[in-house]
């Protein structure tokens, strides 16, 4: 089918192309990531970049490098070692998720979205991805360049916000069963590094062939902007 087809194409691509991240276990690699290591870094990626997160998350979980270490830390330390990546709210969240993992759910993660969910801190998105690149499930992981990759592929002009409820209706039956957690990655991989909002490298891509915007002069327009 066109959308298994689409899956192959993007992992493939991924399999070779796949930015080496701290957070990630290679592609291919049997094993699974650990629940703790993806949760954390999603958190610090809510509203930073890659590059800024890498080294705060080296640092953090090499200070803690379980969920029950983290649990344990002090709030002072955790805030100061967090200084520096903003938006301080997401420390104590994450502080008040590590406990609660450990008083209520006996130091082990959630494996659905709706239990990811209910935990401190963790919204919709988190909860998809962690889902999607911890337990293997098949979420619907949507972020900026998920985004971007979609609304251009499917040529989807309404403007965002409203675009958001079209493009992960037109994204979940493209979501396979195995490996969904390296499909959400080699998408956030293809918006970041090929399909980028600027001179996207179209004749790199590996969904090119049945992209509707390929051909529009306009492409870098997609995802239309909300009108002011
Ligand atoms: N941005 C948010 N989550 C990410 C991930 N798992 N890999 C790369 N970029 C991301």
């Amino acid at each position: 089918s066109a959308a298994r087809d689409f899956a192959h194409r993007l992992l493939a691509w991924y399999d070779r192309a796949a930015r080496r991240l701290p957070w990630r276990v290679p592609p291919g690699s049997s094993a699974m990531p650990d629940p703790y290591r993806v949760w954390m870094a999603e958190i610090m990626l809510q509203q930073t970049t890659v590059a800024a997160v890498a080294g705060y998350f080296e640092r953090f979980t090499a200070r803690w490098p379980t969920v029950a270490d983290l649990a344990a830390a002090d709030d002072a330390d955790v805030m100061a070692a967090w200084a520096g990546l903003g938006y301080y709210a997401r420390a104590r969240n994450l502080l008040a998720c590590a406990r609660a993992v450990v008083t209520e759910h006996r130091g082990r993660f959630p494996e659905t979205e709706a239990g990811l969910r209910a935990l401190p801190g963790v919204g919709d998105y988190t909860a998809a991805a962690v889902a999607a690149i911890a337990f293997g499930r098949p979420a619907v992981v949507v972020d900026a360049n998920i985004e971007r990759v979609i609304a251009r592929h499917r040529l989807i002009e309404t403007p965002l916000p409203a675009a958001k409820r079209e493009i992960k209706a037109a994204l979940a039956p493209l979501v396979p069963d195995d490996r969904p957690g390296d499909f959400a990655q080699g998408l956030m991989d293809l918006g970041a590094t090929i399909c980028t909002p600027r001179s996207p490298a179209c004749s790199l891509c590996p969904v090119m062939d049945d992209c509707r915007a390929r051909s529009c002069a306009d492409l870098e327009r997609l995802p239309v902007k909300p009108p002011k």
